[in-house]
């Protein structure tokens, strides 16, 4: 199963390939750059701390599957003109699995870092914080969707597990990432880093990869415990790709779709294959429910990096414009790139001069790069809802449309 979900991406084993530049099946580029000091001098700092050499590693199967839907003119299945005129709240949207959710947060308080005091406060301290909890709910709406077409009368104690194995590796990658991308502010709140420290912050995490492991062990499906663990893979994997192309003007979409499919997509995809494959569903459904949070994943995370642009950190909950400032290339600069050649200048100095930043931000709004990243969205959403079309006509699979509208009305 594993196997063909790799295959169909086109980039299966060659996952570590992609972070390792002396694999000779690839071609290799080196962009390496005189390493200044610079105001925010993070290429400087996270690559020398993972002691990453600048250097673009391109497979040469490139991951087409990736660019699925990217500018093709098929037709819509989502109507936004109509869509807009009725938003979605995420509370609305959960109401048909508002008591599994409960049941999650109970059990996410107690089955984290009871063992250690100090793991335990940081654990609490972000799962406390609260979050929108889209992958245990997604988990929920697709078990129940897919259950009802296998005749199950009610979500299994496997189904809920997984729901919280989930919600603990998202967290787990939260506490890393936001040490990595250096943020003091998660959910509203500060970052376990900023409050503990980074080796308790690097601990926290890794302590909850473990304890998702642990769990996921025990549920003793090998299918689903190869899926998981090839996620946790695929976030470290994402991960190092994005601190060794910082600032790099070079990069291109599908590298882009690749870092945050293992990023971001890679979780959401495996969430919902999981759980459809317990309630017993059908292959064809399985890859079809694979597709969706794949689709779904990367339309979320182009919002994410959107919204990084548009909206203040009081909205967010988490620091905003902080992607260019620190020379990670999201997609609205990737597209502004194309247009804008003192773009590519200023960005390549690391925003050394005064105001630099502000500058390139507006490059970046007036040249379409924005308005450019929205459709991408929008074709990844799209492709997401067709993907839910296997299944029947139920509250469940209305609730995960919603979802995906949800998601594109945040940059509405
Ligand atoms: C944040 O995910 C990380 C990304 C993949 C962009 P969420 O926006 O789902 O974070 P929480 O769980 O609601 O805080
Ligand atoms: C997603 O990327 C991070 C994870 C999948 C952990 P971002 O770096 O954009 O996430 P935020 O913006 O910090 O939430
Ligand atoms: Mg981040
Ligand atoms: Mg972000």
């Amino acid at each position: 199963m594993l196997s063909m979900t790799c295959r169909s991406l086109d980039f299966g084993t060659r996952v570590l390939d992609l972070v390792a530049a002396s694999i000779e099946r690839h071609s290799v580029k080196n962009v390496g750059k005189t390493f200044t000091s610079k105001v925010y001098g993070a290429r400087r700092m996270v690559c020398s701390r993972l002691n990453i050499r600048r250097t673009r590693v391109f497979p040469t199967n490139t991951s087409k599957a990736l660019l699925d839907g990217v500018g093709e003119q098929t037709t819509p299945v989502l109507d936004l003109k109509k869509e807009a005129k009725s938003p979605v709240s995420l509370a609305n949207l959960f109401e048909v699995v508002a008591d599994d959710l409960q049941t999650l947060n109970q059990n996410l308080q107690s089955i984290v870092g009871a063992e250690n005091p100090v793991l335990m406060s940081a654990a609490e301290q972000i799962f406390g914080a609260g979050g929108k909890r889209m992958r245990p709910a997604l988990v929920f709406l697709v078990s129940r969707a897919t259950a009802e077409l296998a005749g199950l009368k009610d979500l299994t104690t496997k189904h809920r597990r997984l729901a919280e194995i989930i919600e603990m590796i998202h967290t787990a990658s939260l506490i890393h990432d936001d040490v990595l991308d250096e943020s003091d502010m998660r959910r509203g709140k500060e970052t376990v880093h900023q409050l503990y420290g980074t080796r308790v912050a690097v601990l926290a995490g890794d302590f909850m990869f473990a304890q998702s492991s642990w769990y996921l062990a025990n549920l003793e499906n090998l299918e689903v415990i190869k899926l998981i663990s090839q996620v946790i893979k695929d976030f470290a994997s994402g991960e190092i790709k994005q601190a060794s192309s910082l600032f790099d003007c070079d990069v291109e979409l599908e590298e882009y779709l690749l870092k945050s499919y293992y990023k971001t997509a890679s979780l959401i995809a495996a969430s919902t294959k999981g759980a459809a494959i317990f309630s017993g569903a059908d292959r064809s459904i399985t890859e079809q429910m694979y597709e969706f949070g794949k689709n779904l994943g990367l339309s979320f995370q182009v919002v994410d990096d959107i919204l990084d642009f548009t909206q203040s950190a009081e909205q967010l909950g988490k620091p905003a414009g902080s992607d260019l400032a620190k020379g990670n290339l999201t997609a609205p600069v990737i597209f502004a790139l194309e247009k804008e050649p003192k773009l590519r200048e200023i960005i390549e100095s690391e925003f050394c001069e005064t105001g630099s930043l502000d500058e390139a931000i507006k490059l970046v709004n007036q040249c379409g790069g924005i308005e450019r990243a929205q459709e991408l969205a929008k074709e990844k959403a799209d492709l997401a809802i067709k993907n839910l079309q296997c299944l029947p006509q139920s509250n469940f699979r209305l609730a995960l449309e919603d979802m995906v509208k949800f998601n594109l009305e945040r940059i509405d």
